[in-house]
């Protein structure tokens, strides 16, 4: 449910989960909040876009293509910039993020969502896995959390893990991809990748970030 805007706040909203909140900073960008806790924001989205070039490009057929976490966008957007992809699901768990980017209040969000391959869905990305078909999709991005070992929501936890694991590989096609983006390299989920799927590679990305270059990891792995 929406609540009033705290002055900073362009919009604030309470979900099962706990506040989520967008703010526009004083260096004029978006902010995306979780409980307090920084999620992403509009200036440096360059790990949000890498995950999805990184991915394209060890996939060789992202005709169908499932993004976990919309955040404010940018993975998607760079997914559907891959005419090789057909249609794109994106499933966001917290309503008002959806809303804030289909209303404007993100003002990118309209046009970024306005592609015709593109479906939205309001949803745990663990019950939309445990409800797609087998082999549904030929490329799977997890961008739901910061990774294993920074989560945001301790329920996603389970999302790194062999049961949860299995069910992505049961809904990538053969040839099919999955990779996972983390904020640290996380030697647990590459076991995790690697005992359901056979084999696990840990890419570190460099990014220039809030006036300095960081790293973040993509674990993936192919059916
Ligand atoms: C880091 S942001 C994703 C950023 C996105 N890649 C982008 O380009 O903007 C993580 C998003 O995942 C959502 N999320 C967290 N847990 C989720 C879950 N279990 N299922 C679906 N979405 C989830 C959060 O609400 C948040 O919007």
């Amino acid at each position: 449910m929406d609540q009033p805007p705290a002055p900073g706040d362009v919009a604030r909203a309470r979900s099962e989960r706990g506040e989520v909140a967008l703010r526009r900073r004083d260096d004029g960008a978006l902010e995306l909040r979780v409980n307090g806790v920084f999620v992403m924001d509009t200036l440096e989205t360059t790990s949000e876009r890498l995950l999805a070039d990184a991915a394209l490009a060890a996939c060789e057929r992202p005709e169908r293509v499932l993004v976990g976490g919309l955040g404010l966008g940018y993975t998607a957007h760079a997914v559907l910039a891959d005419d090789r992809v057909r249609r794109l699901d994106v499933v966001e768990i917290e309503p008002a993020v959806v809303a804030w980017m289909r209303d404007g209040t993100v003002p990118h969000g309209p046009a970024y969502l306005a592609d015709e391959r593109l479906r939205v869905v309001e949803a745990d990305v663990a019950v939309a896995l445990a409800e797609a078909a087998d082999g549904a999709y030929d490329l799977v991005l997890l961008d739901v959390d910061n990774g294993p070992d920074n989560l945001v929501h301790a329920p996603n936890a389970a999302l790194y893990t062999p049961p949860l694991l299995a069910g992505v590989r049961r809904v990538l096609a053969p040839g099919g991809t999955v990779a996972v983006w983390s904020a640290t390299h996380s030697p647990a989920l590459e076991q995790a990748l690697a005992d359901v799927l056979g084999a696990a590679t840990v890419q570190e990305v460099a990014v220039p970030g809030h006036g300095r270059v960081g790293s973040y990891w993509l674990h993936s792995a192919h059916r």
